[in-house]
């Protein structure tokens, strides 16, 4: 009966349930086409009256089945916007960044400072030979001056070679050792190039020392070099204070007081003025570069067939500690703070 079939229809659970609703009552063998086909033995009258009753029977089977699959495909998508819903209100994800750490982050900003007065920026191996570290700065075995820097020394494997600045093997030039400056450097680039040149080398150097709160086994130096002819003792007072001018501003001041360095003659250490705190900040040493490591230069240039070239020309060089101007600049109490705690916690501080 037809209030029956209806109530399937409308109940039918899927697609698929419905689908075999109407071929039960429509379809080839379906009751209805069965019913339709019984019209034939009927009287015109009666056929007439059936006729019709069937027709409105099948026109009321097939909206109900249109209605229902409408309300089944509707349903259906209805969950599955709710099941890819997203709720953009949702607080997203923290994606942690990281940021550079203050040494870096300084070394930045005093090679800004360098490349704005037309330095390059060179850098050179923290492995060294015992030559460029220390004879060709001056600085031979039996000088005095070698016990102010602590050295380790390394046992390099079997078949290691320490490379010079064109790649060759300085197996001769003594032990091997991590730099204890950045110093080998001058050395290293006098070789290879030729005067007038200015430029600055940052990077880890090492010493063989008890830590403190003041000391580290591994710092970070910047080193200076400008060599050409006529260069004096002024230009280098001039770079410092350029240097002291962008570190704090247009009061910056330095100061130079005699000391000694076997590369350079005369030597000095030099302190910056800090304005906000009104005090000195006693940071490194400069110098003249001292006669000894032009010859030095030129002997391994000769060694390499390469011309003399550093007769006649004068240059200046400085080197400091970066932890150090970090450390009174920010008055921080511990240099162990950089690298052997090296806490988020404490770097975070420092984030820009
Ligand atoms: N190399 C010296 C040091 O590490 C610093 C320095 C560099 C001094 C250049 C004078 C000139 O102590």
């Amino acid at each position: 009966n037809l209030d029956q079939a209806l109530q399937e229809i409308s109940a039918a659970p899927s697609l698929e349930a419905l689908h075999t609703l109407k071929v039960q009552y429509l379809g080839k063998n379906g009751l209805v086409t069965q019913e339709m086909k019984t019209l034939g033995k009927l009287s015109p009258e009666e056929r007439k009256e059936k006729g019709r009753a069937l027709n409105e029977i099948k026109e009321k089977l097939t909206a109900a089945l249109a209605a229902r699959e409408a309300a089944i495909k509707e349903q259906s998508l209805q969950e599955q916007l709710e099941r890819e819903a997203l709720d953009v209100s949702l607080p997203g994800y923290a994606f942690p960044s990281g940021g550079l750490h203050l040494i870096s982050q300084i070394q930045k900003e005093l090679l800004d400072i360098f490349r704005t007065m037309g330095h390059s920026v060179v850098e050179g191996p923290e492995v060294e030979s015992e030559f460029f570290n220390f004879d060709g700065v001056n600085m031979p075995e039996w000088h005095p001056a070698r016990d102010m820097q602590d050295t380790f020394w390394l046992q390099p494997p079997e078949g290691f070679t320490i490379q010079g600045p064109f790649g060759e093997s300085v197996n001769d030039l003594g032990s091997a050792l991590l730099r204890t400056h950045t110093s080998p450097m001058q050395v290293r680039y006098m070789v290879q190039h030729t005067p007038p040149f200015k430029i600055v080398v940052p990077g880890r150097v090492f010493r063989y020392e008890q830590t403190d709160a003041s000391h580290e086994a591994m710092f970070f130096q910047l080193e200076g070099l400008v060599v050409g002819e006529g260069i004096t003792m002024a230009d280098l007072k001039g770079a410092i204070t350029e240097l002291a001018r962008g570190l704090f501003g247009a009061e910056g001041r330095v100061r130079f007081q005699p000391t000694f360095f076997p590369f350079v003659e005369p030597g000095a250490q030099f302190a910056m003025w800090w304005p906000e705190r009104q005090k000195w900040l006693e940071l490194g040493g400069a110098g003249m570069v001292h006669p000894n490591v032009f010859k030095a230069v030129d002997d391994y240039r000769e060694k390499l067939g390469l011309p003399r070239a550093y007769e006649g020309v004068s240059g200046w060089a400085f080197g400091f500690g970066l932890e150090r101007l970090a450390l009174l600049r920010y008055g921080i109490p511990d240099i162990r703070y950089f690298y052997q705690q090296n806490r988020l916690s404490f770097l975070r501080q420092f984030r820009n």
